[in-house]
């Protein structure tokens, strides 16, 4: 049973495992979260969304699978949590429609992902600054807004780079109420400050855009691998040196435990060499990782069990979504005769 409590939603494109960086800014403080009392949390994969930039079919299905197996595999617990697939709540696409009526074009012009793309074309002398762009793309902040408002959600926590969204949804939503009363909650966004921090293994900060992540389902040889290639300054071995500039440290802090991070700090003083630091992290990162990569391998082959979650907890959703189509519907006028 949904209850009425502080209503926390958020989406996760299916699109590619995450890597550490989103594992310690992102998915593992989401599932921490949810544990609290007061709050309900909806968190859906968004796999409509994920077609805007990939058309292959076996890839769309089998990353929707992967994503939801990280999420279990890292201890979501789905009778805590409202766990969803974004396509099982029809409902959320005649929401989109809806709301694109209230939207004016030029709010979506504005937007950043669509405006990225038609400075490209513009930056390139393109006669159609529209090339290579679909209305998936423009429409994208509507869909978006409709995920969240069909579940009446109060905060989205979200990364920087989403929050424009959140400030359009908050917009479409208050026009639609003052048309049609006060049925949407307009939502707030929560901006996660600590996603992003963590660097690369160049030192930019991780993103898969960069080329320097670290992925959370390698091990061994590969994980070493990535790890040795960290960048580092070419202080020699026996010589102090500080870990609050060093790639290796902070990549180090952001998953270890404060006694070993304590320890760590001293062998930085006391002069440890790059190659011993790589080790250090290698060893302990492999041990971190170890029960959500054990977990995810399981888990993986269990997709029975991943199917019947989620239809649960398309089920639990639509508890709140479809009182509030019908609502809407009403409202509009879209009703039966008699
Ligand atoms: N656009 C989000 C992203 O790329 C994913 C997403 C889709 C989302 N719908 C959402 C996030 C609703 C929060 C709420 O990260």
């Amino acid at each position: 049973m949904v209850t009425n409590t502080h209503r926390v939603l958020t989406g996760i494109t299916t699109s590619g495992i995450p890597h550490l960086g989103n594992l310690v800014g992102a998915v593992l403080p989401s599932i921490k979260a949810s544990k609290s009392k007061n709050t309900s949390t909806f968190l859906f994969l968004a796999d409509y969304h994920s077609l805007i930039k990939n058309n292959d079919p076996v890839l769309t299905h089998n990353s929707s699978l992967e994503i939801a197996a990280c999420w279990l595999a890292c201890g979501l617990d789905p009778s805590k949590v409202v766990f969803y697939r974004q396509s099982d709540i029809e409902h959320i696409f005649e929401l989109a429609w809806i709301l694109s009526c209230f939207t004016p074009k030029g709010l979506l012009n504005r937007a950043h992902a669509y405006k990225a793309a038609i400075q490209e074309n513009e930056k390139r002398g393109s006669k159609d600054i529209d090339k290579g762009t679909n209305m998936g793309l423009f429409n994208y902040p509507i869909l978006m807004a409709a995920d969240i408002l069909m579940f009446q959600a109060d905060i989205v926590p979200v990364g920087n780079d989403q929050k424009q969204h959140i400030e359009m949804t908050r917009d479409i939503a208050i026009r639609f109420n003052n048309s049609y009363g006060n049925l949407l909650t307009i939502p707030e966004a929560k901006i996660d400050k600590k996603t992003g921090i963590l660097p690369g293994t160049d030192g930019q900060k991780m993103s898969k855009s960069y080329n320097n992540v670290i992925p959370i389902f390698t091990s061994g040889n590969e994980l070493n691998k990535i790890i040795r290639s960290i960048k580092t300054n070419s202080l020699m071995p026996g010589q102090p040196k500080d870990y609050n500039n060093c790639n290796i440290f902070n990549i180090y802090k952001a998953f270890a435990s404060e006694e070993e991070i304590k320890n760590f700090k001293r062998r930085y003083k006391d002069g440890i060499s790059w190659g011993d630091a790589k080790d250090t992290l290698y060893e302990d990162l492999s041990k971190f990782l170890q029960p959500f990569q054990f977990e995810y391998k399981k888990i993986c082959n269990e997709k029975a069990y991943i199917e019947e979650t989620l239809i649960k907890g398309s089920k639990k959703a639509k508890e709140v979504s479809l009182p509030l189509i019908a609502k809407i519907r009403k409202s509009l006028g879209i009703r039966g005769f008699s």
